[in-house]
């Protein structure tokens, strides 16, 4: 989802920054000319990737240790991505991961756990992106989905329906106005 933004690439934050989908839109941010906001839980690894793509494209990387299935930490990345004064240009929402059981052999309190960081997570820094977006001066917020939402698998599945789903409607929205409320 996105819109009109201003000349020039901006800085980016990336969830999930450290390995996998999440390192490689990093890198390729960071080749486009955006500086770079990386949040993952492992501090040591976040410092690791930042200096290689400081010393691989120049560019200004800045670490946010958070674990986004805990409230507290996710809503200090929320302060971060709604900060006016370091406005930002491209959130990806990538961060994520899959439990191993079936649905009824996890424990459901780690069921809750992927829900947090899959569904909520994704859910609270749309809404504090676009907000920001809305208020400045634009940008683009990505969330990385999965096929597996369009099939009926397990939680995991019922996940990324929702964020395929928030992102679809958000894109077609035109959510840069603010609307009147709709009567009930
Ligand atoms: N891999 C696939 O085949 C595939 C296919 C379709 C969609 N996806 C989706 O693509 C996204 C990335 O998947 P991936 O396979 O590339 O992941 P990955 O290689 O396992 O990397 C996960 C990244 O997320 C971070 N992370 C995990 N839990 C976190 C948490 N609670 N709070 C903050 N950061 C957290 C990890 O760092 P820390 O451990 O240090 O926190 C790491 O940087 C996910 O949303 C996944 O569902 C993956």
């Amino acid at each position: 989802m996105s819109h009109d933004t201003p000349a020039g690439p901006g800085t980016a934050l990336v969830t999930g920054a450290t390995a996998g989908l999440g390192r490689e839109l990093a890198e390729q941010l960071a080749a486009r000319g955006h500086d770079l906001v990386l949040v993952a839980r492992s501090a040591a690894r976040l410092e690791e990737v930042a200096e290689e793509l400081r010393a691989a494209h120049g560019t200004d990387v800045e670490v946010l240790v958070a674990d986004l299935g805990d409230r507290e930490q996710l809503r200090r990345v929320e302060e971060r991505v709604l900060d006016p004064d370091r406005p930002l240009r491209v959130v990806v929402n990538n961060a994520g991961f899959g439990l191993k059981q079936r649905f009824l052999d996890n424990d459901v309190e780690d069921e809750t756990a992927m829900l947090e960081v899959l569904v909520t997570a994704v859910m609270r820094l749309t809404h504090a992106a676009l907000r920001a977006m809305r208020a400045g001066g634009g940008g683009r917020v990505l969330n990385v989905s999965s096929v597996a939402g369009f099939l009926p698998r397990g939680t995991y599945s019922a996940a990324k329906a929702y964020v395929t789903h928030l992102s679809r409607w958000a894109n077609a929205d035109g959510w840069t106005s603010p609307r009147p409320r709709r009567p009930t």
